[in-house]
């Protein structure tokens, strides 16, 4: 083990740096270009989390055959990434990066071309500053040299961490994540992206620089790496505090901050899928699969894909599960409610279905019930449909249900940190289900949730998230925003302070790419104060600031920064 994965290993307080995330990067117009190189969220394998610097020739040739011979490359995993530790620790005498020989006799280039023949598509790794995280060459100053190198040897994906940067400024790692994507966009087969920067800025006292880093990634990459790593397989000896379980929860609890930013060809990443992390019950395992697929996010397996059992393959290769992931939209899907022993998401699919995901973060086996309006349907117009079709993706199992007779849907015995999955559709021949983007509006920073308290005279207030109505919220694509717990109000901005009144005046708000939710007749921003329970507030809008910065249901349209320059300082973004 080097020494100085050691040395990190022993900081608890920033676990992510210990561990080593990567990238790749692409074209001119970034959207455009990413499109063309990465439209849905990759799939495959990365050897980090299960063999960390242990990876070699025949660990890669093993993995590969036996991707192939479960069926794994058939159901999507079509990647093969080798992380961190595959070279010397010396770069060659004329600049180039070279492979380990004693880890690759044959060489990368002959491990690539091996990947590529069996049908995948091979992956390399660097690290934007001057080391590693594992303390091999970094790629900072020899950017093109690798990036050429890595091409020629035949790699088509790169991840870049972000560990040792000279100074780890935000303003550096934009210079440098954005120089990467100049080089790898004029290559004749741009790479795929993986942007490791994210997770440096993430879980600070003050989140401006997390947002910013956010905010260009998606202009760079195909995907970013937002917080910690997940567990690496033995991690009783790094982390004896945080079990498996926290684990996922942690990076999920980080990835429902960020929707706002994902779109066709670019993916928010919340790490790899550890399936034989000794400290996972089986649907813990499985439900690290579903919620990862419910935000369409990258399905990169590190595990002894070797010896996973029938069972892990089974859920894996769940084809209904794999196509909520690879839906063409590639919505994430966000939450509906919040609640001590819940969570509850939605999300819509290209063919007009609705997904519900339904999280029992409790420790028994327990039944929920949600009522449909809950998902964004439509009640009582002349779009509801009469009946819906709700397939189980676990079991396959379709029932119809008749929305005259049933305003909820019931969900029994889903269990203890199990996830229930739901494929919704309208049975009418080529109908979809009607939705309005719905579900809660949280602070990023606090995860306070916006609060409809129609009992205290209209005041809206911040408060813990519970699931009821008051906190459900949805947004009418004419800007204004009404709660479950009265549709006929809305959200509006009076003299300094949110309320819940009159749907005709100054009820209109636009949502940002900043995360900030603005009035469009005062142009202020709703805003959290430090106090627990604190009436919601507006204010002159900041930059990206910790009381400003929101999440709201997806499907909401999300403006660009530039939209509208009148109310951000945008010298702040670095241009
Ligand atoms: C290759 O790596 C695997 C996994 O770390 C290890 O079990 C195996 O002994 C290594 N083989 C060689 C030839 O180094
Ligand atoms: C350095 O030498 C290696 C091995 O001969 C070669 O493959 C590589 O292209 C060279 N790099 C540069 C920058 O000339
Ligand atoms: C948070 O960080 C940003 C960016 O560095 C800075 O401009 C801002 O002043 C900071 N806010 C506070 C409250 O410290
Ligand atoms: C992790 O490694 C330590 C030390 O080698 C060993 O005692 C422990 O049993 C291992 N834990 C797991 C889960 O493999
Ligand atoms: C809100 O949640 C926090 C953290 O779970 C808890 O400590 C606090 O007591 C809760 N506040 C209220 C008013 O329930």
């Amino acid at each position: 083990m080097p020494r100085r994965l050691v040395m990190l290993m022993t900081d608890k307080m920033i676990p992510h740096r210990r561990l080593c995330v990567a990238l790749l990067a692409v074209l001119g117009l970034a959207s455009a270009a990413s499109e063309v190189i990465s439209p849905l969220p990759p799939m495959g394998f990365n050897n980090w989390a299960r063999y960390m610097d242990a990876l070699n020739e025949t660990l890669f040739v093993e993995t590969t055959d036996a991707m192939l011979a479960k069926g794994l490359l058939k159901a999507g995993y079509n990647r093969i990434n080798l992380d961190d530790c595959w070279s010397p620790r010396e770069r060659l005498a004329n600049g180039s990066m070279t492979w380990d020989t004693d880890k690759f006799p044959q060489g990368l280039p002959w491990l690539a071309s091996y990947i590529k023949a069996k049908g995948f598509i091979p992956g390399i790794y660097t690290d934007a500053g001057t080391l590693s995280c594992a303390g091999y060459p970094g790629a900072y100053g020899y950017e093109e040299i690798d990036a050429k190198d890595f091409a020629d040897w035949g790699f088509e994906f790169v991840k870049l961490d972000g560990c040792n940067m000279p100074t780890g400024t935000e303003d550096e790692y934009r210079k440098v994540y954005g120089k990467w994507h100049e080089i790898l966009s004029k290559m004749d087969n741009p790479m795929v992206f993986s942007e490791s920067a994210p997770a440096y800025f993430a879980e600070a006292a003050n989140l401006t620089n997390w947002y910013k880093v956010m905010s260009w990634v998606p202009e760079f990459g195909q995907l970013a790496r937002h917080s910690r790593d997940t567990l690496v397989w033995n991690s009783t000896l790094y982390w004896p505090d945080i079990t498996g379980w926290d684990s996922i929860l942690f990076n999920y609890g980080q990835e429902v901050r960020l929707g706002r930013f994902q779109r066709p060809g670019y993916f928010n990443d919340p790490d790899f899928l550890n399936v034989d992390h000794f400290d996972y019950t089986l649907d813990e395992r499985r439900s690290h699969f579903a919620l990862w697929a419910s935000f369409s996010a990258p399905l990169i397996l590190s595990t002894d894909v070797l010896s996973l059992t029938d069972e892990e393959v089974k859920y894996l290769t769940n084809a209904d599960i794999i196509a909520v992931d690879q839906d063409p939209l590639v919505q994430q899907a966000s939450l509906v409610s919040q609640s001590v022993d819940w969570d509850v998401l939605t999300k819509s699919l290209s063919n007009g279905d609705r997904l519900l995901t339904i999280l029992n973060k409790g420790s028994t086996a327990a039944d929920l019930t949600v009522p449909w309006t809950h998902i964004g349907l439509v009640t009582n117009t002349r779009h509801t449909p009469s009946k819906l079709s709700v397939k189980d993706l676990w079991t396959g199992r379709s029932e119809t249900i008749d929305l005259k007779r049933s305003k909820r849907f019931n969900v029994k015995n889903i269990p203890p940190h199990g996830t229930a999955i739901f494929r919704i559709s309208n049975p009418a021949l080529g109908s979809s289900v009607q939705t309005v983007p719905t579900g809660v509006i949280f602070n990023t920073y606090s995860l306070s949730c916006l609060t409809d308290s129609s009992s205290r005279g209209g005041l809206i207030t911040w408060t813990n998230c519970t699931a009821l109505d008051s906190q459900i919220w949805r947004v009418r694509e004419d800007g204004t925003l009404s709660s479950l717990a009265d549709e006929k109000r809305c959200l509006v901005e009076k003299d300094g302070r949110i309320q819940s009144g009159d749907c005709s005046k100054h009820s209109k708000w636009d949502y940002f790419l900043s995360g900030a939710l603005i009035n469009r007749d005062s142009k202020k921003c709703l805003t959290e104060t430090q106090d627990a329970g604190a009436f919601a507030i507006s204010d002159a809008c900041g930059y990206m600031t910790n009381e400003q910065v929101v999440a709201l249901p997806v499907g909401v349209t999300v403006k660009s920064l530039a939209d509208d320059d009148s109310v951000f300082d945008l010298r702040m973004n670095g241009a």
